[in-house]
């Protein structure tokens, strides 16, 4: 089986998928795709020596580059893993119920445009919610919204801050994501 991933930033959660599939018989991550040719999950996708890709957003939205990118390569999973640009219609089309996100918050609270990175755990924190946690979950063509595959979460304790709690989440998500990712390539023929 082939993954692709998209990533904006700095792939912590790419590299843990990459790491995980690397010598796996099941499946592999054939190519990281970035909208932002700064981001350091290029230079993780290098060290695994797992070709990348940098499109722009009018190559994203305007064509079928980067869904003939994906047919080409026969992916069968597309993973977001801080990915912060909405998907667009024809690869939601391309890949019906094929593309899944990682969200840092118990969706559906704590989710929707603008709701990533510290703001969504600011916004916990604000809110003091007395748990926090990980989405993984379907991707539609609205903001963190498709179906939710899997949760994880733990409590927020009094002396708990920002960086305590994205930690937690970090450590959440590192554990969760290449696990699911590969129950769900099991699931496909
Ligand atoms: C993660 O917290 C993920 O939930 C969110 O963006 C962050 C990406 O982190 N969608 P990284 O680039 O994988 O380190």
């Amino acid at each position: 089986k082939r993954i692709a991933i998209f990533a904006s930033g700095s792939g912590s959660n790419a590299q843990k998928i990459m790491e995980y599939f690397k010598y796996s018989n099941l499946a592999e991550v054939s190519l990281v795709l970035s909208n932002n040719p700064d981001a350091y999950v290029l230079q993780r996708a290098d060290n695994f020596e797992i070709p990348s890709h940098v499109f722009d957003r009018k190559t994203f939205y305007e064509s079928d580059e980067v869904v003939d990118i994906l047919k080409r390569l026969e992916i069968d999973l597309v993973v977001l893993a801080g990915f912060l640009w909405l998907v667009p219609a024809n690869l939601l089309k391309a890949f019906p119920n094929k593309i899944i996100n990682i969200h840092p918050a118990l969706l559906p609270k704590f989710g929707g445009k603008g709701m990533y990175g510290d703001r969504v755990h600011k916004a916990v924190l604000e809110a003091a919610e007395e748990e926090h946690g990980i989405t993984i979950h379907f991707v539609n063509e609205n903001f963190d919204e498709g179906e939710v595959i899997q949760q994880a979460k733990f409590k927020v304790d009094a002396d708990d801050t920002l960086e305590t709690i994205k930690f937690k989440g970090q450590q959440l998500e590192h554990q969760y994501f290449p696990k699911v990712i590969e129950n769900l390539l099991k699931k496909y023929n």
